[in-house]
């Protein structure tokens, strides 16, 4: 059997139109994204973003209650754009990134995000998450970094941890019987 490409592994993702937007990377080989308290406009955009399954437990509630929390500024919730200005993903810091039944004792800044729909699995998670931990240790200057993520959900446990994250616990939200793993960034 001959063995798959990478490349095809990367770029292939079920659901996609045809001639899908591409994110250019800079002489330094990252890709520019400015960060901005996300707006109305934007809370409304990104909560219409649907990830299909098995990663449509990421979807946000399209309602107008959940709308009003992400762009209320005590929620911290950041509009990602690219060079163009264009909404190329969202980010949130604080409570909201936490879920219900984990040990979050260790002080440290929970992150929330989700790369645009289109955008996703194409081999850009890290560069996005690189540019989350300048972003949040510029502006929050946080005693370290901390993120919850599914356990079913692989492909981001690899960025995170290519990121320098590191597994420090593992619990069940009681409400969806779903399993989560805390991860942290490791200390230098
Ligand atoms: C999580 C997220 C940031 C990952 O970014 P991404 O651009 O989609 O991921 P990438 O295409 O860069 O893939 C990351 C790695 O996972 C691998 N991968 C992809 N699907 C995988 C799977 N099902 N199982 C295991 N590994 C997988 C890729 O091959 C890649 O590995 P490599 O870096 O060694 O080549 C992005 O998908 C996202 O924002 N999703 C929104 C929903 C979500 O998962 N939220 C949780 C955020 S913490």
């Amino acid at each position: 059997m001959i063995p798959k490409p990478k490349i095809i592994k990367k770029l292939w993702n079920p659901g996609l139109p045809l001639g899908c937007p591409f994110l250019f990377k800079n002489m330094e080989g990252r890709i520019k994204i400015t960060f901005s308290p996300l707006d109305e406009r934007e809370a409304r955009e990104v909560s219409g973003w649907c990830y299909l399954p098995p990663y449509d437990i990421y979807n946000l509630a399209n309602s107008e209650e959940s709308i009003a929390y992400a762009f209320n500024p005590q929620n911290n919730f950041y509009a990602m754009k690219d060079d163009k200005g264009d909404l190329v993903g969202f980010c949130s810091f604080g409570q909201d990134g936490q879920v219900p039944g984990g040990d979050y004792s260790v002080d440290a800044l929970d992150i929330g995000m989700g790369i645009r729909p289109d955008l996703t699995g194409r081999g850009f998670g890290i560069d996005f998450v690189n540019s989350i931990l300048d972003f949040a240790r510029e502006r929050f200057e946080p005693p370290r970094l901390r993120v919850t993520i599914a356990v079913f959900n692989k492909r981001a446990q690899r960025v995170w941890r290519k990121a320098g994250f590191q597994t420090v616990g593992r619990f069940r939200h009681m409400e969806s019987r779903r399993t989560f793993f805390v991860m942290i960034e490791k200390e230098i």
